[in-house]
């Protein structure tokens, strides 16, 4: 297992990586908090409504990208993730948020406390600075490894190539979940009753899993997914744990719990006996 201490690195060194912890990045024009109806886009009204449910502490200054609006995961959601989560073994004390968005999960699972290291990564900077801003707002961006830049490269260097990133960034698969909410899109994704996950845009199911397969992963995906497709994922022996998550009574999402390809273990959910 290589260090994951990144302290007396020379310039030299730091320049060399192709992933680097992002600093605190300043909130943009794009950053809003928005405090009176009529200033927000008419299409996020609804979310807006709902501010209070998205973020408990929206008041002291939650920002969010006008994009961010449409896949933020609510609190409520978010925190009941989180805690189901803290039943995965000990063993496991990593967990990289490969979609951070405004921070929706990653906040949660910090607040958490049960991982040793949160890792989250966002390609777009403009969110990442919301993501810093609202984990500041809950007391926990400095309990968090912020990445800016695509999450799959970052998978695949972390597999293959350890080496071309910053030791801090450097993860042991046996030890590390992977958490991702992918943005939700493509043809039928809003109408059909069962949503085809092979069509759904930007990243089916099948990159998405390719990505993470190595390490036991949880995909927060539409409520109305097809559970024969991530049944197929499923190597024989091994079972996927689907749970719907639900805010007064209706489904919000579900997030299948597939264990990684090449673990002995059955199941996403484990103990080791000292739990
Ligand atoms: C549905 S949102 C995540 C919302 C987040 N869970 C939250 O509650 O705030 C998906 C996010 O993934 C980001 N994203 C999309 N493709 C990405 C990639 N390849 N690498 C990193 N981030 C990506 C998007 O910019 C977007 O902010």
């Amino acid at each position: 297992m290589p260090s994951t201490t990144g302290n007396n690195l020379s310039n030299g060194d730091k320049q060399k990586y192709k992933f680097k912890p992002a600093q605190h990045l300043p909130l943009t024009e794009k950053c809003q908090h928005y405090t009176n109806r009529a200033d927000v886009p008419l299409e996020l009204q609804k979310y807006w409504a709902q501010r209070y449910t998205i973020f408990s502490s929206y008041d002291d200054g939650v920002a969010m990208t006008d994009d961010a609006w449409f896949g933020v995961t609510p609190e409520p959601v978010a925190l009941q993730i989180a805690w189901e989560m803290n039943d995965i073994s000990k063993e496991k004390t990593t967990i990289i948020d490969i979609f951070a968005g405004a921070g929706g999960n990653s906040i949660p699972f910090a607040l958490s406390e049960r991982w040793s290291r949160v890792i989250s990564i966002e390609k777009d900077r403009d969110t990442l600075a919301c993501a810093q801003n609202n984990a500041s707002i809950y007391g926990v961006t400095d309990q968090i490894t912020w990445v800016l830049g695509d999450s799959f490269k970052y998978l695949s260097l972390a597999l293959t190539n350890p080496a071309s990133l910053d030791p801090s960034l450097r993860i042991d698969p046996e030890t590390t979940v992977i958490f991702a909410s992918p943005p939700w899109g493509g043809p039928g994704y809003t109408t059909d009753e069962v949503f085809n996950l092979h069509e759904m845009e930007p990243y089916n199911l099948s990159q998405l899993h390719e990505a993470c397969k190595a390490m036991d992963h949880a995909l927060f995906l539409p409520r109305s997914s097809d559970l024969r497709q991530i049944a197929k994922l499923m190597p024989a022996g091994k079972k996927a744990e689907v749970v719907q998550y639900c805010v007064e009574g209706a489904s919000k999402a579900m997030v299948a719990y597939i264990p990684a390809e090449s673990s002995s273990k059955a199941t996403f959910y484990y103990h080791t006996g000292d739990d």
